[in-house]
């Protein structure tokens, strides 16, 4: 393709000899024909390479470890069915993730239950499920938990420690500090009375610990340094207890690609410096090396998902500074709020004239009633009404994200590979808007 201003491509996708961008085999101008736009496009081989990268990352430094994809990034049936094919554990997030996941016939022992609040319907369908733990967060829950384990029925439980690791990223998707609202908190002390209390309790199972730091975070020290806390705690239960945890969960959180500036440490780079200090810390602190899990939801995902937007309307604006051209796309915030939430930044592909050099700036907005930028300076070919946008990496946290806001319907989502596309997520249409109105 010839490269304009930090275009990039990713995953299967390519320029086709007639300049069209073409994802897993299927050409991006042909998919919006046949299903509309926006769609939202994930790339199977994408996808389903990710999953064996991170596990092989890993296996060849640990053989005792496992990989949850984090649900929370994107769920349905379908991806289920590939994370399972994949050999990944599950991280579900609420009742609704592990509805999804149980529907799909996801393993239910592969199966972890995260959050802050559970409430006692959702607690009951993971007991009922036989999920392999529950990821305790407060007190509350765990007596909430303990009170639905009726006759000898125990359930596996890890407990989420907040490690007040500040890791560098958007303060609001900063998960592990000194003032999170996740987990117990090893300042208070907490955490070692949690631990006290499930060791004591025969209804429950203690496995392990659990922290996760935050998200998109490049700086691998953040997570050398939740290791470490977190065999410093495991060694101060052990020495207090005798209770030696077998498997820490360090958590997801790793970087992605959204601009050609961002530079994403590699999984392998990942792996090994998550393992070295693994086990770095058990020498220090003389504490057996436990299995450990990690739980990546991003960057197994993001980088597998695009979304594909018709450009509506182009109008010059005397803007104070370029762009001054905003190119109007039929989607926006409703499908992807991060632009609008964290001020995220993305990269676009003009998907029917890709092989043209990216070179004019322009403004990319949605069609919502507010200013809902997606891309504040995208670097595209001239652009015409009716021409096709392509946004890179929106493969996590768009489609989970999404809304109905001012009652636009959802795209739908196809998978691709090898030149085929499957519809699976069906685009909403206004009757399903208007589903549970009653007047
Ligand atoms: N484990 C736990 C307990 C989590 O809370 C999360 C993400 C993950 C794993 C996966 O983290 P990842 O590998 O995806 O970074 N909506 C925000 C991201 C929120 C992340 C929430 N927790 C965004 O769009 O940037």
């Amino acid at each position: 393709m010839a490269k304009g201003e930090g275009v990039f491509l990713l995953g299967t996708q390519s320029v086709n000899a007639q300049g069209h961008l073409e994802i897993g085999g299927c050409d991006a101008v042909s998919l919006a024909e046949q299903f509309g736009t926006p769609l939202y496009v994930l790339d199977e081989t994408a996808l389903r390479t990710r999953c064996r990268e991170y596990r092989q990352a890993f296996h060849t430094l640990k053989s005792d470890v496992q990989i949850l994809y984090a649900g929370k990034a994107a769920l349905n049936l379908a991806i289920c069915q590939i994370v399972a094919e994949e050999g990944l554990g599950l991280d579900v997030a609420s009742g609704g993730e592990l509805y999804t996941a149980l529907q799909a016939g996801f393993p239910p022992d592969r199966i972890h239950f995260h959050g802050v609040y559970k409430t006692h319907a959702e607690l009951q369908m993971a007991i009922d499920a036989g999920i392999h733990a529950i990821v305790l967060d407060n007190f509350a829950e765990m007596e909430r938990l303990c009170a639905l384990l009726s006759g000898n029925k125990r359930q596996g439980v890890m407990i989420r420690i907040a490690p007040e690791v500040e890791a560098n990223t958007h303060p609001l998707i900063r998960t592990g500090q000194r003032d999170s609202k996740f987990g117990f908190h090893l300042l208070t002390g907490d955490a070692f009375e949690a631990t006290r209390r499930v060791l004591q309790e025969q209804r429950l199972q203690l496995l392990g610990f659990h922290c996760h730091i935050g998200s998109q975070i490049s700086d691998l020290n953040a997570f050398a340094a939740a290791a470490e806390v977190m065999v410093a705690f495991a060694a101060e239960v052990r020495r207090a207890t005798g209770f030696a945890a077998a498997c820490l969960n360090l958590g997801g959180g790793l970087s992605v690609r959204y601009t050609a500036e961002d530079q994403p440490p590699a999984i392998a780079e990942y792996a090994k410096v998550v393992v070295d200090a693994l086990r770095a810390a058990c020498d220090r602190y003389h504490f057996p090396e436990p299995a450990l899990m990690v739980e990546p939801g991003r960057s197994l995902i993001a980088e597998a998902g695009c979304t594909l937007y018709r450009v509506g309307a182009i109008k010059r604006v005397p803007a104070m500074e370029p762009p001054d051209i905003y190119l109007i796309v039929d989607g926006g915030m409703s499908d992807n709020p991060r632009p609008q939430m964290y001020g995220a930044s993305y990269t676009a592909i003009l998907a029917n004239r890709a092989h043209l050099p990216h070179d004019r700036l322009y403004r990319l907005l949605g069609k919502h009633c507010e200013t809902d930028p997606i891309i504040e300076q995208a670097w595209l070919p001239e652009v015409h009404e009716g021409d096709l946008i392509a946004v890179l990496t929106t493969g996590a946290y768009a489609y989970s994200m999404s809304s109905n806001y001012n009652r636009y319907p959802r795209p739908a989502m196809v998978l691709v590979h090898q030149g085929t596309a499957r519809l699976i997520v069906e685009r909403e249409r206004f009757q399903d808007v208007m589903r549970y109105d009653k007047m």
